[in-house]
């Protein structure tokens, strides 16, 4: 899709509720459309818009190996609310394999480059090979969940994957998730309530007090700047 007619879209998407995006999506990209679902709090919210107008839109996760045991239980529970299946993509095993022999299996405590190459061969090399039989992706980013993402659209060129990216609550505040999420009792990671509002892998990943920065417990040991898994570039 050429720069002019991603801004017409983004144009276009943004007079509607996130629910009819959804739904236009999936006439204008048909079956060749896919949301990317990491069972945060907003992909819970995007699930359920898919669900309960059953789109016909696939929904997958990247399984990194390395997500909480409570993610594990929360894609089982929301399969069991939605009769579905969310589509559990892996990683090479040689690929895992070779980079924890060469660098041990905690190697993103050791240096940027190496949480780097752990975020490619687990999450967005499996994703690229997901993406590369579509048209467009969607993803529950929100702009005001970071530095680098404040200038984001509702639908944005992914120019690393060759496709459109789809981004339906781009405007969406917390407490519009929350709010959404309440309302329509969709099932969420309970550790949510334990201090994370942002959920990763796990042991890049931790508690966060009141009031923080969402992300900051994400890869905290990093600059804000650099927060970003390869996903979203
Ligand atoms: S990340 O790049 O820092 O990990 P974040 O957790 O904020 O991303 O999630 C932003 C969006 O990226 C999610 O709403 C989802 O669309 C996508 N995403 C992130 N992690 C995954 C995952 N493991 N599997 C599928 N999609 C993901
Ligand atoms: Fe590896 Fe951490 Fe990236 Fe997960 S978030 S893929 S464990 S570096």
């Amino acid at each position: 899709m050429s720069y002019t007619d991603i801004n017409s879209l983004n144009n276009y998407l943004s007079e509607l509720k996130p629910e009819e995006m959804l739904r236009y999506c999936s006439d204008i990209f048909g079956p060749k459309l896919a949301f990317a679902t990491s069972l945060g709090l907003e992909d819970q919210v995007i699930t359920h818009m898919i669900c309960s107008q059953k789109l016909r839109i696939r929904i997958f996760t990247l399984d990194t190996g390395r997500i909480f045991p409570e993610t594990y239980e929360l894609i089982e529970r929301t399969n069991a609310r939605y009769r579905m299946k969310i589509e559990i993509v892996f990683p090479e095993s040689q690929d895992v394999e070779k980079m924890v022999l060469e660098h041990g299996v905690n190697l993103f405590y050791n240096s940027i480059e190496q949480r780097k190459l752990c975020c490619h061969i687990r999450k967005t090399k499996p994703l690229s090979k997901v993406l590369s039989g579509l048209d467009a992706w969607i993803t529950g980013l929100r702009r005001e969940q970071s530095v680098t993402r404040t200038g984001i659209g509702f639908a944005a060129s992914d120019d690393i994957n060759n496709l459109v990216k789809i981004n339906p609550l781009i405007e969406w505040s917390e407490k519009d998730v929350k709010d959404y999420v309440e309302q329509f009792n969709i099932p969420y990671n309970p550790l949510h309530d334990k201090g994370f509002p942002s959920i990763g892998c796990q042991p890049c990943t931790r508690a966060i007090a009141p009031g923080s920065d969402i992300r900051s417990g994400r890869w905290w040991w990093e600059l804000p700047e650099q927060k970003e898994c390869g996903l979203h570039k």
